[in-house]
């Protein structure tokens, strides 16, 4: 028996890295699970990787910065599943730069997916979690960078400090309904989001100067991001709603 057995979670981004992570980890505690993402790939073999629960694994491709897209996907969901209980906003992208370096078309990107994609994403599947009822809930992926401001990471510190106010303002809307709203701010975790950084710096040299930045002098693995999800989508975090919990290794704390 599992915590979410056969409860309806949907994750975007669930293809790669903590998406991904955080679909398994509801797959393992019996949830019915759909990812979506832009790329069929990733979200196949994403699938495969869950062999145990391959038929509760449903793969939609998706953009989350499309409303078109997000509204099939809702229909798609409803048909595949018969409704949602967990709405988990984990896309995002990031693009480096000072905001007179970066292209303004590489700023809206990142607003449009990582916040906009977030907004329409919740507006689509508000009914379904309705439908499901109090105990329904919405996760945010945020980040440290939602709170803290780092050099050249304009377009991304704003797009997450944007995502925990719309976390803190839909949680305050829905609270009425029983439906929580919460968000996870990570420190770095090894993904795909890193890859450019690890390679212009080099793996080993990426590792260590990130470890540095975390007071525990270790980076996080997804499955720290996912059993937090975990927790603030279950029963335990049931009077938890408009919090933005730090996954970060004690970054935040200084
Ligand atoms: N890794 C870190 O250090 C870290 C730290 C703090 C917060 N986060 C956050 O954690 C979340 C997950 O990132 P990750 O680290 O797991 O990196 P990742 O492996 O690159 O995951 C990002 C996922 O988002 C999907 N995605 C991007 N644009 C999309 C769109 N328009 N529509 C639908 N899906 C889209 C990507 O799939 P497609 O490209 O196929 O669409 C990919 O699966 C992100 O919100 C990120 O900001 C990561």
């Amino acid at each position: 028996m599992g915590q979410f057995d056969g409860k309806r979670v949907l994750v975007t981004g669930g293809g790669t890295g903590i998406g991904r992570e955080i679909a398994h980890a509801f797959t393992r505690q019996g949830a019915i699970v759909a990812i979506c993402g832009r790329r069929p790939g990733p979200l196949k073999a994403a699938r495969d990787d869950m062999a145990e629960a391959r038929d509760r694994v449903h793969v939609i491709e998706c953009d989350v910065s499309d409303p078109e897209d997000v509204a099939a996907m809702a229909a798609r969901v409803e048909k595949l599943m018969g409704g949602l209980d967990v709405l988990v906003n984990n896309a995002g992208v990031d693009e480096r730069g000072r905001i007179e370096e970066l292209e303004l078309r590489a700023i809206d990107r990142v607003l449009s997916i990582n916040l906009r994609g977030a907004i329409i994403t919740t507006r689509a599947f508000l009914p379904l979690l309705r439908k499901a009822g109090r105990g329904a809930c919405v996760l945010n992926i945020s980040s440290t960078l939602g709170s803290m401001a780092e050099e050249s990471s304009v377009a991304y510190c704003i797009s997450k400090a944007g995502l925990e106010m719309l976390t803190r303002c839909v949680a305050l809307d829905c609270a009425p309904e029983g439906i929580r709203v919460n968000a996870i701010a990570p420190g770095v975790v090894d993904t795909p989001i890193q890859d450019r950084i690890k390679g212009e710096l080099g793996y080993q040299e990426w590792r260590s100067q990130m470890e540095h930045l975390h007071p525990m002098r270790s980076i996080g693995r997804p499955k720290d991001v996912a059993s937090a999800a975990l927790f603030l989508c279950g029963p335990e975090a049931d009077w938890l709603t408009g919090v933005i919990l730090p996954v970060d290794g004690g970054m935040t704390a200084r």
